[in-house]
């Protein structure tokens, strides 16, 4: 008997879970000298050559996070350029006796990149009306396809995110698809804080169908794509160069029109000539998870954000400019063990967690929160070492309440804010503990503090098999956020996707899908190894 799309994706979760008796299903034996290739391009597609100009924009990064409205920036080329230069761009090079690889400022799982960037353009100053591939290695469009959109349209910028899974599987196997989803979140996120620093907002355009955007993006051009790995269309963020919420679903009907009409050219490379494995369920999964189109591309109903925008928020000491601290985001390899995180710092970090949907990065996620935070708390300062809850909404303070152990406090935290509703659920040093559950990973334990984050899952799954991979985005932002403030406040982040499920679930009392946990994070004092040596991202362009 045929399974539903529901069924296949709750199937897919089970089975790639760790397990303290085995891991989800990977390859036997990894040749890392056939690691397929990070940078996707289009042969025969023109180039155009984007400047580096991220260095003389002196925004502070605390602009981000404050009432007061960010003057926009023109939609030009050279700001477009700015964009992609603080959200996706490399960020360095580095060297390791005869290794050498390349760091982004959005994060990845592996550094493995499975995510693509598109920049959609009509009526941006200095650019042609179409779609472009960027190049992430050259920092470079590639025009892919040549619109008509007439002197008459209006002006609009879009970016789409697919993904490679094969880039992601070659290493994780089964597990990969979690992780490209997480790596989309943080790219959303990215470039939400990115549009932010040119006093620009993001909205994220749920009418496209995957189809549709498969379309507009040129993925489904299948004499492109001929022996080739295939990318599956994940997103579509409209940038919104003032502060609107608008979306005019017509737009995209029209769009869709003008890149079937288009002139098209570049052929996708080939990133790995031999693949080893075959992960059927991660086709599968993808297949059951794909959102559908809806006839008009006008009826997806989006949940109308919940959360009160007037909520002010705890300000950041960081004196750095947003395009310095956006491209300066690292993850931590080891910790200290030792730093202990000021109360104010944690709680400004914790903060920008509560989803205030007209700031970054919440702008790019237009549904009500559906994550919610557990915090293994090893060193903060003023707060005794233990479990806390972070619940993001009335709704997963309830859940939370009712799935968790019923032994856990729910005391209030006095020294934290309205705003940030966080409670203490037991007392006890968990450093041990944490790091076992996280694939034995010692960052977990030996951070300040480490954190689950537990989706809302079943109940979301069941109206809409999609929202799978939003939940991965909303908890990639998460991330995402976490890492900045982190860099912020002097310390530093490493996302962890590594961890037994169950064995959490279980630490935690929850016994059903009701609640899962999707993605960890922890936050600590960096260890930084010194043999290995960083090279500026892009050696040969001018500054
Ligand atoms: C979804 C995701 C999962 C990750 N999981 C782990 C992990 O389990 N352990 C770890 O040490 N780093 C983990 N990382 C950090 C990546 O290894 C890191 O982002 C990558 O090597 C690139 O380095 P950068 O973040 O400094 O640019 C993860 C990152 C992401 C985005």
């Amino acid at each position: 008997m045929s399974r539903s799309p529901l069924r296949i994706v709750l199937d897919y979760h089970d089975r790639t879970k760790h397990r303290l008796d085995g891991y989800a299903q990977g390859p036997d034996t990894l040749d890392w000298d056939a690691q397929p290739d990070p940078f996707r391009r289009y042969d025969e597609a023109s180039l155009i050559d984007l400047p580096l100009l991220a260095d003389q924009q002196t925004l502070p990064y605390r602009a981000l996070s404050e009432a007061a409205t960010i003057a926009a920036h023109p939609l030009t080329l050279h700001n477009v350029a700015v964009l992609l230069e603080t959200s996706v761009a490399l960020s360095a090079w580095k060297h390791y006796g005869t290794a050498r690889w390349s760091l982004r400022v959005n994060p990845s799982s592996g550094n493995l990149h499975p995510t693509e960037t598109y920049v959609v353009a009509v009526g941006v100053e200095g650019l042609r009306d179409g779609v472009y591939h960027y190049r992430a290695d050259l920092h470079a469009l590639e025009q892919r396809c040549r619109f008509d959109a007439g002197s008459n349209a209006e002006p609009a910028l879009h970016i789409g995110f697919s993904s490679v899974h094969w880039r992601e599987a070659w290493k994780y196997g089964e597990r990969a698809f979690r992780y490209c989803q997480h790596d989309v979140g943080h790219a959303m996120a990215a470039i939400s804080y990115g549009a932010a620093a040119l006093g620009w907002s993001v909205g994220t355009e749920l009418h496209w169908g995957d189809a549709a955007l498969a379309t507009l993006l040129g993925l489904d051009r299948e004499a492109d794509f001929q022996q080739v790995e295939q990318e599956h269309s994940d997103v579509l963020l409209r940038v919104h160069t003032a502060q609107t919420y608008s979306t005019q679903p017509s737009e995209a009907l029209e769009l869709l029109a003008w890149a079937q009409g288009g002139h098209w050219q570049g052929k996708a490379n080939r990133l790995d000539p031999k693949p080893l494995y075959h992960w059927p369920v991660i086709d599968e999964v993808a297949a059951a998870s794909e959102r559908p189109v809806p006839t008009d591309m006008q009826t997806e109903t989006q949940i109308p954000p919940v959360m009160v925008e007037s909520v002010p928020m705890l300000a950041s000491a960081c004196t750095r400019s947003a395009a310095e601290l956006l491209r300066r985001r690292r993850s931590a390899q080891a910790f200290d063990g030792t730093t202990w995180l000021p109360l104010d710092a944690f709680l400004r970090m914790l903060d920008q967690l509560v989803a205030r949907p007209r700031f970054a990065p919440w702008n790019a996620l237009p549904w009500a929160p559906r994550l919610h935070l557990v915090l293994f708390i090893h060193r903060v300062e003023g707060l005794a070492p233990g479990l806390y809850a972070l619940p993001r909404s009335e709704h997963g303070l309830a859940l939370m309440r009712d799935q968790m152990r019923a032994e856990f406090q729910w005391q209030t935290v006095s020294a934290a804010p309205d705003t940030v509703p966080l409670y203490q659920l037991l007392l006890a040093r968990a450093e041990r503990t944490i790091a076992r559950l996280s694939c034995q990973q010692a960052i977990a334990g030996d951070s300040c503090f480490s954190v689950a984050m537990l989706a809302e899952f079943e109940p979301v799954l069941a109206a809409g098999p999609w929202r799978y991979r939003e939940l991965f985005w909303e908890a990639g932002s998460l991330g995402q956020s976490l890492y900045l403030e982190a860099e912020a406040a002097g310390v530093r982040g490493t996302g962890i996707g590594c961890y037994f499920d169950d064995p959490v679930h279980e630490l935690l009392g929850l016994t059903d899908h009701t609640l899962q946990s999707l993605y960890h994070f922890t936050v600590g004092g960096p260890l930084v190894d010194h043999r290995i040596t960083t090279l500026p991202p892009y050696p040969a362009k001018l500054r």
